[in-house]
């Protein structure tokens, strides 16, 4: 970490805008972060609407080479142009990960295609694919309304540490707050209290 104020990244992926669990979390998480790093900022993004699916001529954009792309296949790029920014610029990523049908919820699987991006986020070596996004820390806060977090049904947290290691995110926490269909307050409680015992003072 350099001594530059902290740049956090909050993604939220709730199709709840009230009541949800994960983006509860999350804000108590950014609050910590901003509570104890004077400077810090947030860039909050709202990955539920306005991401689409990835497309074949986003995908030929993609993986043409950044100088031989025509206007129009930079014009496709645009939002996944910006949300590699945000991402490169962030010190901590915050995501915000109800499980949808044991999963993740399309809206972060479309900002995952998005910010995967071959020459910017990783790259292809002799050795294998390579994450370029390295030094940065991720927290992840779950809700789930019964599948534990790390179980044969949980398809959503495995999935996501694989492709945060894939760009160079290896330093990933989870917290959880699962089993709310059956009781919504002793997991959230739990929840925040493993919030509360996080090491805010230092990043990667
Ligand atoms: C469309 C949908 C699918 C869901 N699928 C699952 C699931 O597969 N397993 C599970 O344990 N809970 C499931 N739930 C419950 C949510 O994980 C739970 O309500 C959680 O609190 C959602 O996160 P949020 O509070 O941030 O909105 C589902 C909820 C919805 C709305």
């Amino acid at each position: 970490m350099t001594n530059a104020p902290l740049n956090i990244l909050k993604i939220s992926s709730s199709s709840r805008s009230g009541g949800s669990v994960s983006r509860q979390l999350t804000d108590r998480v950014a609050q910590r972060f901003l509570a104890e790093n004077s400077g810090a900022t947030v860039v909050a993004r709202d990955v539920v609407s306005g991401l689409l699916p990835i497309s074949e001529d986003w995908i030929g954009a993609s993986f043409t080479p950044a100088e031989q792309r025509s206007e129009a296949q930079q014009d496709l790029l645009k939002v996944s142009d910006e949300l590699v920014s945000e991402l490169r610029a962030a010190d901590i990523l915050l995501i915000g990960l109800p499980i949808y049908n044991f999963g993740v919820p399309a809206a972060l699987k479309a900002w995952i295609d998005l910010v995967c991006r071959a020459g910017e986020t990783f790259r292809y070596t002799e050795a294998g694919p390579e994450g370029l996004l390295k030094g940065k820390r991720a927290i992840v806060s779950v809700a789930s309304g019964g599948v534990p977090v790390g179980s044969p049904m949980d398809h959503a947290t495995n999935y996501l540490t694989q492709v945060l290691g894939f760009i160079g995110i290896t330093d990933v926490t989870y917290v959880s707050a699962t089993g709310l269909a059956s009781d919504p307050e002793t997991p959230l409680r739990a929840a925040e209290t493993e919030i509360d015992g996080l090491d805010y003072q230092t990043a990667a």
